[in-house]
């Protein structure tokens, strides 16, 4: 039997929106660590969207600025597969803080990318249950369903 740690897992990444600037960069970084992007799609969240995405820090006082944050801009959303992928991508990303990032971890995403610990240019999953529910946020299977034969629409 493997290891837990060994399986090979999906995680959900997202670049925030301080974060797009360098999604040239960071798309290559997670590429070079040996994960594979199975899906991507660039999105405005809306108020709500980010609010029900963030629900478990509702009652924090950052949360607003969270929420506004989110909603500054465009994100790109992310699934990313590989041997442990949720915790390889939280390994990639560093510290919640992107300044402790660049103290403690100088050549993480947040470190190299970010700026604060609001404004830190990545999210990631923290754990398989959590990337369960988050994958289907921004790719719901609807997606992934096959085009009918015959079809000739090119998107939708
Ligand atoms: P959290 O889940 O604790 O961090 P992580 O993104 O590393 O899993 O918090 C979610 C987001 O909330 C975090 O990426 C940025 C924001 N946040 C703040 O703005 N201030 C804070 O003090 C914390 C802890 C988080
Ligand atoms: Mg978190």
């Amino acid at each position: 039997r493997r290891l837990l740690s060994q399986r090979t897992q999906r995680t959900l990444a997202i670049v925030k929106p301080d974060g797009v600037a360098n999604l040239g960069h960071i798309l290559n970084a997670i590429t070079l660590h040996g994960l594979k992007v199975t899906q991507a799609r660039m999105v405005r969240l809306t108020r709500a969207e980010a609010e029900t995405f963030y629900a478990e820090h509702a009652a924090r006082t950052f949360f607003p600025k969270l929420v506004e944050y989110m909603t500054s801009g465009p994100v790109v959303a992310l699934e990313l597969l590989g041997r442990d992928a949720v915790a390889r991508w939280r390994q990639m990303m560093g510290p919640t803080d992107s300044e402790a990032a660049r103290r403690d971890v100088p050549d993480s995403i947040r470190a190299q990318y970010g700026t604060d610990k609001t404004l830190n240019a990545v999210h990631g999953s923290d754990g398989a249950e959590a990337a369960a529910r988050e994958i289907p946020f921004f790719f719901p299977a609807e997606r992934d369903a096959p085009r009918p034969r015959g079809s000739v629409e090119l998107c939708g």
